[in-house]
């Protein structure tokens, strides 16, 4: 199985917070990987650092075959392209229409046609099960399902090989947040996508992840499927699968 992201000794400090102190783990393709953990164990910083908006103290990531500590801005560049982000806080432009905001990279990046995005922006917005009329809506006039979709379909608009998904359930009622789940699967499927997710939504974690890391007290507790997840002993693992599931 080939390797997407290696994450070796991973070392994260902002001040004196010490974040992550050597964390290891691996993402193959086509996988949907989860990232677990409770609240300000350091999920979302550790999706910036393999992202590269966010540096690392020490270790190492590799991404796509790029060693990302050491990459040149050109690779960079390049390597950018190949995922989208759907951000904790969905992170859409309120200034801009649903549909700006998905055409915003093609814009931005291609020299494609104003017609040529136009199709492709009304694909994304399908495809992710919005119906045309809301690329017409900005953000505020949508409901908070609806701006995760959008949100989707901007992450989705290059076309990337990897999706990173910061709690795209998280505020979603449940019906809401199992069609999104079925949304996810559907997509990798259809567009061969890896998938790296960050979630507390246990139903989510069990219906949609391969494979999760559980980060707690600066490390990763426990690396591998479900089953394997739960047999690690910690405290935070059984607290979170025995109290969610009962
Ligand atoms: N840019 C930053 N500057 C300083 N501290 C930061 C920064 N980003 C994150 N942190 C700190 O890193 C720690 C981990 O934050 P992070 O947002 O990654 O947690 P999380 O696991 O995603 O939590 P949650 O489940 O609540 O979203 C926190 O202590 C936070 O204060
Ligand atoms: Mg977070």
């Amino acid at each position: 199985m080939k390797k997407i992201i290696e994450v070796q000794n991973v070392v994260t400090k902002f001040g004196k917070n010490l974040v992550h102190d050597g964390l290891n783990l691996h993402v193959n393709e086509g996988e949907i990987y989860g990232f677990l953990g409770p609240s300000g164990c350091g999920k979302s910083t550790l999706m910036r650092e393999i992202i590269m908006l966010e540096k690392i103290k020490s270790g190492s990531i590799e991404l796509l075959g790029h060693k990302i500590e050491r990459i040149r801005s050109r690779a960079a560049q390049k390597i950018r392209m190949q995922w989208g982000v759907l951000f904790q806080s969905n992170a859409l432009f309120t200034s801009l229409t649903v549909a700006e905001n998905i055409a915003l990279s093609l814009q931005e990046y291609t020299k494609l046609s104003a017609e040529e995005i136009k199709d492709i922006v009304a694909f994304k917005i399908d495809i992710v099960g919005l119906k045309q009329f809301d690329g017409t809506l900005y953000p505020s006039e949508i409901s908070g399902g609806m701006k995760k979709k959008a949100a989707l379909a901007r992450a989705l608009v290059m076309d990337p090989k990897i999706l990173f998904l910061d709690e795209p359930t998280s505020g979603l009622d449940p019906i809401s947040a199992r069609e999104f789940d079925t949304l996810i699967l559907k997509l990798r499927e259809l567009l061969n996508l890896s998938v790296v997710m960050v979630s507390h939504d246990l139903t989510s974690i069990h219906n949609t992840l391969d494979r999760m890391a559980v980060i707690d007290n600066k490390t990763i507790v426990a690396e591998g499927t479900l089953e394997e997840v739960r047999e690690m002993k910690s405290p935070f693992i059984e607290r979170f699968f025995n109290e969610g599931l009962r």
